[in-house]
């Protein structure tokens, strides 16, 4: 049995965790079509053990190869439209600076930034922003995107979101966001619980929005639980394409991936230190997630809920958790 999404227009690479034949996805199947590359080149094919299967211990390089391979993918996709965003249109979803409040004069760091678009998303509410990606291409692109919008003091760092705080010297910021398709790119929430709280400056926050896991373990007619909520191990996932075009072809299509309750979300912020605000569940999402979708807007973004009638369950979550001064 293939492991594969099959949602393609899904952010975060999450979908409801069924293959196409609609029989429950056993996690860390690898793909069986998977090949060991002879050719020792830096993509995913160099990544295989002798068995031609990817091994889920590899996450950071099979991940980073497919994250820099769609950079330019999604830099010139409609998803994205950058066009528009450099024209000034806001990128920023409406509950998110909502939550996140008056930015103007802060400094804000973007975990896991992609090509910055959110991140200079900030800058022009008036942040100082830095953007940190483990993605070269992603934090390239960022560079660029900055300079086509005339933002002259965004920075953007490369590196492993768990290096950040090595990374930027101990250097603290009064918000910290992140979100809408990161956390399940890494294996160990408590150690990012750790790392995103010791870069909030006393007085700051973190403020996580992210796809809620409840949503993972649904089916297409987002009613039915097909998969395990407390599954935990890594899942490597084999899937062409992207979100933001299913149908371009691509190179590096191996992911390993993980699922983080709720709980242990919040548990690990607050160990970190610090103390948390307000926990939202909202009945919307930000793509067609499942085919029973119906799409929705709130003046700037279009936003995707259950069709009336159908019982609600929440599909984005977001947390703001606070740095006592
Ligand atoms: C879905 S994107 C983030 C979405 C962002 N909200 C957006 O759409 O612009 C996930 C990002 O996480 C980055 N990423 C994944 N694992 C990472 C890691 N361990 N350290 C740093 N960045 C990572 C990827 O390069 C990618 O840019």
């Amino acid at each position: 049995m293939t492991t594969s999404h099959p949602h393609q227009a899904d952010q975060a690479g999450h979908a409801s965790r069924t293959d196409r034949s609609g029989e429950t996805i056993q996690p860390n199947q690898p793909n069986q079509s998977f090949q060991a590359d002879q050719s020792g080149q830096a993509d995913q094919t160099g990544q295989a053990d002798r068995s031609g299967h990817p091994d889920p211990a590899d996450w950071l390089e099979l991940n980073r190869a497919v994250w820099d391979e769609r950079v330019p993918i999604h830099t010139s996709s409609q998803f994205y439209g950058l066009p528009g965003f450099l024209a000034g249109a806001e990128s920023l979803r409406p509950f998110e600076l909502a939550e996140v409040g008056d930015v103007s004069g802060r400094s804000l760091l973007h975990l896991q930034c992609h090509f910055g678009q959110d991140t200079l998303g900030w800058a022009r509410h008036g942040a100082t922003v830095t953007g940190l990606d483990f993605s070269a291409a992603a934090v390239r692109a960022a560079g660029e995107l900055a300079g086509a919008a005339g933002i002259s003091d965004a920075r953007f760092v490369a590196a492993n979101v768990y290096d950040a705080a090595q990374v930027l010297a101990g250097e603290t910021f009064d918000i910290v966001y992140t979100g809408l398709g990161a956390l399940c790119w890494l294996p160990d929430i408590a150690g990012w619980a750790r790392t995103a709280a010791s870069l909030v400056a006393p007085g700051g926050f973190l403020y996580l929005a992210e796809f809620h896991p409840f949503a993972d373990v649904l089916g297409d007619d987002a009613r039915t639980v097909v998969t395990d909520y407390f599954h935990r191990d890594g899942t490597v996932w084999d899937e062409p394409g992207t979100y933001t075009d299913s149908d371009v072809e691509t190179r590096n299509t191996v992911t390993v991936e993980w699922q983080h309750g709720l709980g242990e979300v919040l548990s690990a912020i607050a160990a970190a230190g610090l103390r948390i605000e307000f926990v939202h569940e909202h009945d919307f999402t930000l793509f067609e997630r499942f085919p029973v979708l119906e799409p929705d807007t709130d003046g700037i973004t279009r936003l995707y809920r259950l069709p009336q009638g159908q019982p609600r369950v929440p599909l984005v979550y977001s947390v703001r958790a606070a740095r006592p001064s």
